[in-house]
């Protein structure tokens, strides 16, 4: 069967828009039918459309999802609940496999969870970028700093993506086959 998904992201520099087009062209490679939507384009919008499955993600941005996303999640947790969904969350904890990291990500997930009312069956954490060329002269202060204590490039004259996209792109085959099988992935698969 083929799939109709909707794709909801939201974004604060533009990796999420990427990383949600690219799951995008791998569902529609498989002949699938994929709309993808910004958050902040679609915060108030209750979507009546027959989606077969749906895919909401995020960036981090310190310790939060965008409020835009959570807007969305509220407003549409009938259609969340009724098909097969998921949430993606991109940040530079995902970089980390640590303890540290791993809690951090899921506290972020937790106050997700609580403000939106959303209990995801599936999260998917997917590791981000860091563009020192596109934050301005305190941001780039600011996340030099963070990326010293974490151990990750401190070098502001590159940016650094450490996103799987291979990893991306089997995610939302996965997702999509799930959908159109009748077995969607399980939490942690
Ligand atoms: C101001 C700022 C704050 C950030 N805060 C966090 C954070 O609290 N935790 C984290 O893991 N990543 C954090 N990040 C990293 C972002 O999640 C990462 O850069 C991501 O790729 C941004 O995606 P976007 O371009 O779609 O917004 C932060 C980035 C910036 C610029």
């Amino acid at each position: 069967m083929v799939a109709k998904i909707l794709i909801v992201y939201g974004t604060t520099e533009g990796h999420t828009a990427a990383i949600a087009q690219r799951m995008a062209s791998a569902m529609q490679a498989g002949g699938h039918e994929v709309d993808v939507r910004d958050s902040s384009e679609v915060r108030k919008s209750t979507i009546d459309e027959p989606y077969d499955g749906v895919l909401v993600g995020g960036s981090v941005h310190r310790g939060d999802h965008q409020t835009s996303v959570r807007d969305f999640v509220r407003g549409n947790l009938v259609l969340l609940e009724r098909v097969p969904s998921a949430f993606f969350s991109v940040s530079l904890a995902a970089v980390d496999s640590d303890g540290d990291a791993q809690a951090e990500m899921q506290a972020t997930m937790d106050k997700f969870a609580r403000e939106s009312g959303w209990q995801p069956s599936r999260v998917e954490p997917i590791a981000g970028a860091l563009v020192y060329s596109q934050y301005n002269f305190f941001m780039r202060h600011v996340m030099k700093m963070i990326s010293k204590q974490h151990g990750q490039p401190t070098d502001t004259s590159q940016d650094y993506d450490f996103t799987d996209w291979d990893a991306v792109e089997a995610f939302a085959r996965d997702f999509a086959a799930g959908v159109a099988s009748g077995t969607p992935v399980a939490a942690g698969s």
